[in-house]
């Protein structure tokens, strides 16, 4: 009798649940005692879509850390954490990344020389060229904490190094925040482009075109200069880190409009070495490892993330990315990426 109880109330309350999920879309937990608890409401993380299609993680931005000595008014991954994951379990995540098929990795932050004096940094490259042999391994940076002992200690592992400069005049550059003190941001960038020559680095360099340089003609010193790739981002616009509540910078004074991006690319056309990226191109062509190991998925023009590939794993969390394949190909994502490959001039 009180087994027969048992089964007919399990039975209604299975049935109560499914009802209760058709009509009103929520979840409906049940107890370990068979009860139904509260409905709980979709967070916003259950609400994402998760890609259905298996991405594979072939170029990967990990930003380690979000402290910078520089104040660049309109930077887009500010310092809202000063978390810096232990090196064996980055190395631990690198791994894992190598494993679903990882074959370059960039480092970047804020500014990926601050931790351990650029130590840190080094031993993460030297990880991921010597112990797990990736095909690519390149560093996005200002360039204001770089010495010289560094590219002795570390130069053979690294690929590319892309220096950060949005304008050939110190006075401008000085307003956007690119800088600390009395030191020269061009000054470094030149030392820094003798170094990758002398320690045979790939040099590259990273312009974002916003109000206070959309009309200059940087022709002239990039053609100088002569890096490998000279890529011109338009100022975007990222919720919560740039912009809106809880932002540290309020970057909408920076933004530029398609058709000033559209004249400034017109203007550079004979500079050879350049890549184009609109905010369209930005947003879901990159992806982004955070501090914790979690992707950003900026569909939403905001930084959602996934659970850690440490806690869930790579195949995962990547479903969580926002990753648009087709738009990273389309970028021209996957370009000649290690230095063995390129026909440089040393
Ligand atoms: C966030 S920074 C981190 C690396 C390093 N601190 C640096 O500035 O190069 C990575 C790249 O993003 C670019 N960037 C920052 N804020 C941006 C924005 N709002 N729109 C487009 N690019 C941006 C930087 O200029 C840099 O080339
Ligand atoms: S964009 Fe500027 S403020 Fe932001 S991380 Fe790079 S150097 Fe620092």
């Amino acid at each position: 009798m009180q087994m027969c109880f048992k089964n007919v109330h399990s039975f209604v309350s299975a049935l109560l649940r499914w009802i209760l999920m058709r009509v009103s879309g929520v979840l409906v937990q049940p107890t370990p005692l068979g009860r139904m608890s509260r409905p709980k409401t979709r967070t916003k993380e259950q609400k994402k879509e998760p890609s259905a299609q298996l991405t594979t993680p072939s170029s990967v931005n990990y930003h380690f850390t979000r402290q910078c000595n520089y104040k660049c008014g309109f930077c887009f991954h500010t310092a809202k954490t000063s978390f810096v994951l232990p090196i064996e379990e980055a190395k631990r995540g690198l791994r894992l990344l190598k494993e679903a098929g990882m074959e370059k990795i960039n480092f970047s932050g804020g500014e990926p020389f601050i931790h351990e004096r650029g130590n840190f940094l080094g031993e993460l490259v030297r990880y991921c060229k010597q112990d797990l042999q990736l095909p690519s391994v390149s560093i996005v940076s200002n360039g204001s904490l770089i010495k010289e002992t560094w590219f002795q200690k570390y130069g053979d592992y690294l690929d590319i190094l892309a220096v950060s400069c949005d304008s050939f005049n110190e006075d401008t550059n000085k307003v956007i925040g690119r800088g600390q003190g009395k030191k020269s941001h061009l000054d470094n960038l030149h030392k820094i482009h003798n170094w990758c020559r002398d320690y045979r680095v790939a040099f590259k360099i990273n312009s974002v075109i916003n109000t206070y340089n959309v009309d200059e003609d940087m022709t002239e010193q990039i053609t100088a200069l002569n890096p490998v790739r000279w890529k011109v981002f338009q100022c975007l616009i990222i919720e919560g880190e740039n912009a809106g509540e809880n932002s540290l910078r309020e970057a909408e004074k920076f933004v530029i409009s398609d058709q000033q991006f559209q004249d400034f690319l017109d203007r550079h056309q004979s500079v050879e070495c350049l890549v184009p990226e609109s905010n369209q191109k930005m947003r879901d062509s990159y992806l982004i490892l955070d501090e914790y190991m979690r992707f950003l998925d900026c569909r939403e023009g905001r930084k959602d993330p996934s659970k850690s590939i440490l806690d869930v794993g790579v195949e995962e969390a990547i479903k969580f990315s926002g990753f648009d394949e087709k738009m990273f190909l389309k970028r021209g994502g996957k370009y000649v990426w290690s230095k063995e490959e390129m026909k440089l001039e040393w």
